[in-house]
């Protein structure tokens, strides 16, 4: 089974939890265009999506499913995304296609999290892939210097401009053993707009596409 079969195997799975007449919350990613195909063929029972970022936007609205503004909604049910990688404790690293501030932000005002990822993203300890922290431009070099500090080796993302109109470092080096206090800590430093870890707002359901079949895990 190809990496790939395994992302579609979960982002199938994922359209069980979907409830007729609802709100869904959509993520960004390879493993989520999966689920946002298998979503078009049961638009006609959903109120319409809220999503993370332009690119979901411009596929859910290809396929004839009606997109919200986040602003006009109390609250929805379910947000389906992917993740870079995911821990024991349902903690995610997220960001590596630099949709992280709009995914927290939707991330939050959902239920539940169903995360739906293949075997590969899950992990003992986080921090092996690098961890993606969204900055304003202008406090680039100064956020760099202080994740130095920390013990991170962060590498500006070149090319890549958010559809918030920021940058993203890459930290590199981290072995992510308390993921709430680092994503605290981050959080803190002046000019970061969003930190990639998803601890605070962890996934509620697992998902994991595997050659065996899809394995569901909850908390
Ligand atoms: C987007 O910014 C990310 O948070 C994605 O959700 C994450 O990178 C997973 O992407 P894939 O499904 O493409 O691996």
């Amino acid at each position: 089974m190809t990496q790939d079969e395994m992302k579609k195997a979960a982002g199938q799975a994922a359209l069980a939890y979907v409830q007729p007449g609802t709100i869904v919350g959509v993520g960004t990613g390879s493993t989520v265009n999966f689920f946002i195909d298998a979503l078009a063929s049961i638009k006609d029972q959903i109120q319409a999506a809220v999503s993370s970022s332009i690119a979901s936007t411009e596929r859910l609205k290809a396929l004839g499913i009606p997109v919200m503004d986040l602003n006009d909604i109390d609250g929805f049910d379910i947000y389906v995304d992917g993740a870079d990688e995911i821990n024991a404790q349902m903690e995610m690293i997220k960001g590596g296609g630099a949709a992280l501030t709009r995914e927290k932000i939707v991330a939050a005002v959902a239920k539940r999290f169903i995360c739906i990822v293949d075997n590969s993203k899950q992990v003992d300890v986080l921090g092996k892939f690098p961890l993606p922290v969204e900055v304003i431009p202008m406090a680039r070099e100064y956020v760099a210097r202080e994740l130095r500090k920390l013990g991170g080796d962060p590498v500006y993302r070149q090319g890549v401009v958010t559809d918030n109109g920021n940058d993203i470092l890459d930290v590199h080096g981290l072995q992510i053993t308390d993921a709430k206090g680092l994503e605290n800590t981050l959080n803190n430093l002046v000019g970061v707009v969003t930190v990639g870890l998803f601890a605070h707002r962890g996934a509620d359901v697992l998902l994991v596409g595997a050659p065996e079949g899809v394995r569901t895990l909850s908390r």
